[in-house]
């Protein structure tokens, strides 16, 4: 299914859309200058050989058949985000087995076997963060492991927002997926593992 919002930003109405990841959209994955954690060419989670010295076209090849294989066993693994028809955002999720480069957070713990691992939430698009999108494309997701009986979501954060300016922990904001009702399962310095259950928030009531 297709997701498909309008949110005010400003004067301006945006059209934000969602889809899942297939062959022929497999080209509308962000694309900025950060090679190579560019979308489009990042393996970090996904392959112990990720690093810069890689060729893009290896690398593209490499992330296209990582999401075909993981598609064709665990099902849609990945959403692209478009703002106004531009793709500005996208997210990665499976199984913990799929993604080798868990092995090096052993230190911190271990996603659970019963919970999916969100290996990326991404808004490549500094300009649009903190209107929304995040949320939305996070709640995708979520709503779609909860359709097919998933338990619970899991994924490694930062407490700092930082970016590593060379091949190091690539992480999002701790502090935003505490806001979108993760727990905090383990620690150890910045990074955290959290941990969200899919059955529905109960907002208390005023
Ligand atoms: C984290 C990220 C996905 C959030 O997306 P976003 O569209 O900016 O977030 P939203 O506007 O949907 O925010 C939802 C809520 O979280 C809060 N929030 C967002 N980013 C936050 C942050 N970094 N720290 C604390 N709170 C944050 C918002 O203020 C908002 O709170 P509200 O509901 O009380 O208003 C986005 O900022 C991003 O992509 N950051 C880079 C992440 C990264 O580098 N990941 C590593 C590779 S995958």
């Amino acid at each position: 299914m297709i997701a498909s919002t309008h949110y005010r930003w400003g004067k301006r109405r945006i059209h934000v859309v969602i889809r899942p990841v297939t062959t022929e959209n497999f080209k509308d994955l962000p694309n900025f200058r950060l090679f190579p954690f560019s979308c489009k060419y990042c393996t970090y989670w996904e392959s112990r050989e990720f690093n810069d010295k890689t060729k893009k076209e290896d690398a593209e090849e490499t992330k296209q058949k990582w999401l075909t294989s993981v598609g064709k066993e665990f099902g849609n693994c990945a959403f692209i985000v478009y703002v106004d028809k531009t793709p500005v955002g996208f997210t990665l999720f499976a199984p913990a087995k799929y993604f080798p480069t868990l092995s090096k957070y052993a230190r911190i713990g271990a996603p659970s076997k019963d919970a999916v691992f969100l290996a990326c939430l991404y808004i490549a698009r500094r300009e649009l963060w903190k209107k929304g999108i995040g949320k939305k494309l996070l709640e995708r997701v979520i709503s779609h492991l909860r359709d097919r009986g998933y338990k619970a979501i899991e994924t490694f954060a930062r407490f700092r927002d930082t970016q590593p300016s060379e091949i190091g922990d690539w992480l999002g904001s701790a502090e935003f997926f505490l806001k979108m009702h993760f727990a905090l399962k383990n620690q150890k310095d910045e990074i955290a593992l959290l941990r969200r259950e899919l059955k529905p928030v109960v907002l208390k009531q005023l």
